[in-house]
């Protein structure tokens, strides 16, 4: 996650989606932090955060970042353009957006998450049903094609078992 945050502009408005217990949030703490999340078991006050409970159609107003991490894999494919869309729309001039997700391109580290992710969801640790990732080149396009600029995507799993990378696109 402090590899993710150091995209975060310094004092820049964030917007966190699907925020689960709120680390990111509080990391990014010291700037306004709007978190959002589905599962209001996840949800609790915490100092110096919006935090809120519901999917990111529940909030309002433009940000200079928005965080996903860790969240789309549990959405269904055919609901990424359109959220992704609300994020762009929500976007400040040159806002931009950070997607944290997992590399399935990267065979045995993804072989590793895909057993821990499904025991999560066995276990009701993680809202949804859904288990989709796509792979860096497509989804960068997917970025693209939905009027993003500057798309670019990093892995950040050095040293971790999990294939992380990390997505940024600009709104301009
Ligand atoms: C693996 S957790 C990641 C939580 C947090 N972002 C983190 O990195 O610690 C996935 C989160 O996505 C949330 N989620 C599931 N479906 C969602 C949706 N359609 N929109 C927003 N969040 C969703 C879940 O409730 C869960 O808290």
């Amino acid at each position: 996650m402090l590899r993710v945050l150091r995209e975060v502009p310094r004092n820049a408005p964030l917007l966190d989606i699907g925020a689960g217990h709120g680390l990111f949030a509080v990391l990014a703490r010291g700037r306004r932090v709007v978190a959002v999340e589905p599962d209001a078991r996840k949800v609790r006050r915490l100092d110096g955060i919006e935090f809120v409970i519901g999917f990111d159609d529940v909030i309002t107003g433009t940000f200079d970042a928005i965080s996903i991490i860790d969240v789309l894999y549990k959405i269904p494919l055919d609901q990424w353009d359109a959220l992704l869309m609300r994020c762009r729309s929500r976007l400040a001039a040159n806002g931009i957006l950070i997607i944290k997700e997992q590399d399935p391109t990267a065979r045995f580290k993804n072989a590793w998450n895909a057993i821990q992710e499904r025991g999560a969801t066995a276990l009701g640790l993680t809202l949804g049903e859904s288990f989709t990732y796509e792979a860096p080149a497509e989804f960068l396009a997917r970025l693209k094609r939905l009027g993003f600029e500057n798309v670019q995507s990093k892995r950040i799993d050095f040293a971790y078992p999990h294939p992380h990378v990390m997505y940024t696109a600009r709104k301009t």
